[in-house]
């Protein structure tokens, strides 16, 4: 099967941190327009980000209640919400926590307002999860039974959507997701002329109990 182009596109400090104090400053805000608009000078119709990522920017920490008992159960199978959608949002949210209320990011990003929502799950979300997901137009693949296979998500992000480039867009355990799988064409970098200091902050490329760290990666 055949998968998108991939770029992971980013702004870190001098230390390789995407997060930390220097994203306040003032001189940090010139790179963070800059970053939008190489990301705008991709021409890709689809970006993703992890979930954290997502909460943080876009749903707010905002949690999902379902009072219904006994949704019918809803097959583990991929759903797609909008045939006529053009460029999307998508976010890595493998048991369902993200609080989407609508199926667009409009309200907090301006610049990205018509991007329909993708949620890749795995088969551990909830059926209510999945009844809200779709009650809302949000549509949803699945990457996996218990983990993610990336490498089976950007498949069907091909085939399901027809996205032929893909930008990753953070935050450090995404991206070290796909590094580990090998999934990285390009990296678009933008190094901001600051080190930040801290010891314990996300950097670019993580690892974690899910992720192991891969062999040294040449770009
Ligand atoms: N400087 C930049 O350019 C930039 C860009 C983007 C983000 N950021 C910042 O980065 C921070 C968040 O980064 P982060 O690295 O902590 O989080 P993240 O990558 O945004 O999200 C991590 C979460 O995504 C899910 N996930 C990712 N990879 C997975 C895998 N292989 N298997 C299963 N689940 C996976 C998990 O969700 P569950 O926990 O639900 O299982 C995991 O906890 C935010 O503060 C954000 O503002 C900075």
């Amino acid at each position: 099967m055949e998968r998108p182009y991939i770029i992971c596109h980013m702004l870190t400090s001098l230390d390789g941190k995407i997060i930390g104090d220097y994203l306040k400053t003032e001189r940090t805000a010139n790179f963070t327009d800059v970053y939008e608009k190489i990301h705008g000078r991709y021409e890709s119709n689809a970006w993703m980000c992890g979930r954290i990522t997502m909460e943080e920017h876009f749903t707010l920490g905002h949690k999902l209640v379902f009072e219904q008992k006994n949704i019918r159960p809803i097959p583990r199978t991929d759903y797609v919400a909008n045939v006529n959608a053009e460029s999307y949002a998508i976010a890595v949210d493998p048991s369902g926590k993200l609080g989407w209320t609508e199926n667009s990011i409009e309200a907090w990003n301006a610049h990205r307002a018509d991007d329909h929502i993708v949620e890749v799950l795995t088969e551990r979300v909830s059926d209510a999860y999945l009844a809200h997901l779709r009650k809302i137009g949000i549509s949803y693949i699945f990457g996996g039974k218990e983990t993610l296979n990336f490498s089976l998500v950007v498949e069907k992000l091909k085939d399901l959507f027809s996205i032929d480039k893909l930008m990753i867009e953070g935050g450090g355990y995404l991206n070290g997701s796909f590094l580990n799988e090998g999934l990285i064409d390009e990296l678009s970098l933008i190094l901001v002329p600051i080190a930040d200091g801290a010891s314990k902050s996300v950097s670019l490329f993580e690892t974690s109990s899910y992720l192991n760290k891969t062999n040294p990666v040449n770009f």
